[in-house]
């Protein structure tokens, strides 16, 4: 939530900020701003309610080399030019990524002293309770900052005392120092840098960085000087969507992702090692996470009940964090999280770890906050994911939880056989996106729907949720998924001509009672579409579409029936002329509560 940048060195600072931010905007999009020192002491400091585009227009030819940067998504105060960031207050500009949950008792405090604010943001009142404490020493004036704000937050800050300097800090928000060639990079992800430097220095909960065009100077909360370690980024360059969009590239980059994701679990020895030690010294089973991780969650239970038969629970993490789970010692909690940074997932990650349990993290992002507290990082290989519909990351999710069964299984037939589908996993993926052109037409014919229905059975009532997830998100349209037995107890009420039903059979032998559902839907008028391998489907219910995927087993399945709801709720989104990469009122990376 919120992308911060900055830039310190011999480029045009306001170059590398607008660059920068189009590469962070899948953190949040309503609106976009930048401070820049402009040689002479003066801050230029210009922000727009609107996308980084507006943005870029509105500062061609900012000079200065010393600006930070930060497109919004907001929390507190609705999107609007005066409450983008940056905020200023005297000699402070800064921007913020976060929450400040005390900001009302702390407004209030300065406003008695005579303050005034300029907005209904709870960062302002970090500029102004700055320039209240600051004496001309910055640091000081941090690490006083650090001990009165309360909830989370990575803040980018000019003062103008120092023209050559960006300070940082950091409290359960991300933030990375990008290390050049005398000059230095800010970034909520080094994906912003990640052309420039592959070093980089990680910030730590409660450090505070004096960064110069020579590097970083750290200190701890109490202004002491701490070591600076600099580590080597993991992420890859980032690929600018050249096709329809971000999401559509990532949906045709599964196959590659399933691949890479796979060899490099199997070629770990020690990894496996450590998932079968971890594993077998606990006798209970969590998984938690948010959204599509929480669907990719089901997708892993019901494989470790079916592979392994070893009971799991699945929760949300924003529910577990909040309750007294039943854990302890012998349990291992699997946190999955694409981008290793949704508040909720760490925080039930730490509650597990305050409770002596182990925990297993799935993430698609090698350096990212929830990492810092796992027992073991499983990673998913699917590369940058930008748009905010999860779709590679995903796949890469569920394989992880197959990789996993294979090595704590020890039925050596079925390891062997979930292993050879595994390896044809690419192609399988492959041959599902050739159902592009019929799905593009099923959006057409239904994109003025307003509701949609999904439904399934064991594996598929679990696709069927991340189908109407996907849909939801990037269509607006009002969207649910049923378990297929369940629509005879309530459901089957809101069908009529204008449902629109999408099955999903891939589980053979609950195949037929899917079926026996839409029979029931197309009494009641309902169009009904089935996505499945099995062709005399086909013959049991004379459907108004029909996707057939490629043949594959149970487990495997679900892989390649996710690829075309994935591409219709893209194509829903086009068809709606919407765009499918920043629908509204949301973000990538859910790091605030
Ligand atoms: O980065 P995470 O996997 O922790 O994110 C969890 C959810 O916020 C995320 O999956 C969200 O539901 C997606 N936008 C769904 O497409």
């Amino acid at each position: 939530m919120c992308g911060i940048v900055g830039y310190i060195g011999k480029r045009r600072a306001r170059d590398y900020i607008i660059q920068g931010l189009k590469i962070l905007e899948y953190r949040g999009y309503d609106s976009a701003g930048l401070a820049v020192f402009d040689g002479c002491g003066k801050i230029n400091c210009i922000k727009r309610a609107g996308y980084v585009s507006q943005l870029e227009s509105a500062t061609i030819g900012t000079e200065g080399n010393c600006g930070i940067g930060h497109t919004r998504w907001a929390t507190h105060g609705a999107p609007s030019d005066v409450n983008s960031h940056p905020h200023t207050c005297g000699k402070f500009t800064l921007v913020h990524n976060g929450i400040i949950e005390n900001f009302v008792s702390i407004k209030s405090q300065l406003a008695n002293k005579g303050k005034r604010f300029l907005t209904q943001t709870d960062s302002e009142a970090i500029a102004v309770f700055l320039d209240d404490v600051y004496d001309g020493d910055v640091i000081k004036a941090l690490s006083a900052a650090l001990k009165k704000l309360k909830g989370s937050f990575a803040l980018a800050i000019l003062c103008k005392d120092f023209p050559d300097k960006i300070f940082v800090v950091k409290k359960q928000s991300p933030l990375v120092v990008g290390i050049g060639d005398a000059e230095c990079f800010v970034a909520s992800d080094c994906m912003a840098f990640s052309q420039y430097t592959d070093k980089a220095v990680y910030l730590k909960d409660n450090e505070i960085g004096e960064v110069s065009s020579q590097g970083i100077k750290l200190f701890d909360g109490n202004g002491n000087r701490k070591a600076v370690k600099i580590e080597k980024t993991a992420t890859e360059y980032f690929a600018p969507a050249d096709c329809k969009s971000f999401m559509y590239k990532e949906i045709y980059e599964i196959p590659k992702a399933v691949q890479y994701t796979a060899e490099e679990f199997f070629a770990n020895d020690e990894k496996k090692l450590g998932v079968v030690d971890i594993f077998s010294k606990n006798d209970k089973v969590v998984m938690i996470g948010c959204g599509t991780a929480y669907n990719a969650c089901l997708v892993g239970k019901n494989i470790f009940e079916t592979v392994l038969r070893v009971p799991v629970e699945v929760e949300l993490a924003s529910e577990f964090r909040y309750k007294n789970p039943i854990i302890d010692d012998k349990t291992v909690v699997v946190a999955v999280s694409q981008s290793g940074e949704t508040a909720d997932t760490i925080a039930g990650v730490r509650l597990a770890k305050s409770k002596g349990a182990d925990v297993v993290v799935i993430t698609n992002v090698a350096h990212s906050s929830i990492t810092r507290y796992a027992d073991m990082v499983l990673h998913t290989k699917a590369g940058a994911e930008v748009a905010v519909a999860a779709t590679k990351s995903y796949l890469t999710q569920i394989l992880l939880f197959l990789c996993v069964a294979t090595v704590l299984s020890d039925d050596l037939k079925s390891v062997a056989a979930i292993k050879k589908e595994i390896e044809s996993l690419p192609q399988l993926t492959q041959k599902t996106l050739a159902l592009d052109e019929q799905v593009h037409k099923l959006a057409k014919e239904f994109c003025k729907k307003q509701s949609v229905f999904f439904i399934g059975r064991g594996l598929d009532y679990a696709l069927a949720l991340e189908g109407t997830l996907k849909l939801k998100e990037v269509s607006y349209i009002h969207s649910e998924g049923f378990a297929s037995g369940e629509l005879k107890h309530g459901t089957l009420a809101l069908i009529d001509k204008n449902a629109l039903v999408i099955a999903v059979v891939t589980q053979r032998h609950v195949a037929e009672k899917t079926c026996n559902a839409l029979h029931e839907v197309q009494a009641r008028g309902g169009k009904v579409v089935i996505i499945t391998p099995f062709e005399k489907a086909k013959n049991d219910v004379e459907c108004d579409a029909f996707l057939q995927l490629p043949s594959s087993s149970g487990l495997i399945a679900p892989m390649s029936a996710i690829i075309p709801l994935q591409l219709f709720a893209y194509y829903m989104s086009i068809e709606r002329g919407i765009n499918p990469d920043k629908p509204r009122n949301l973000a990538k990376s859910v790091t605030v509560e």
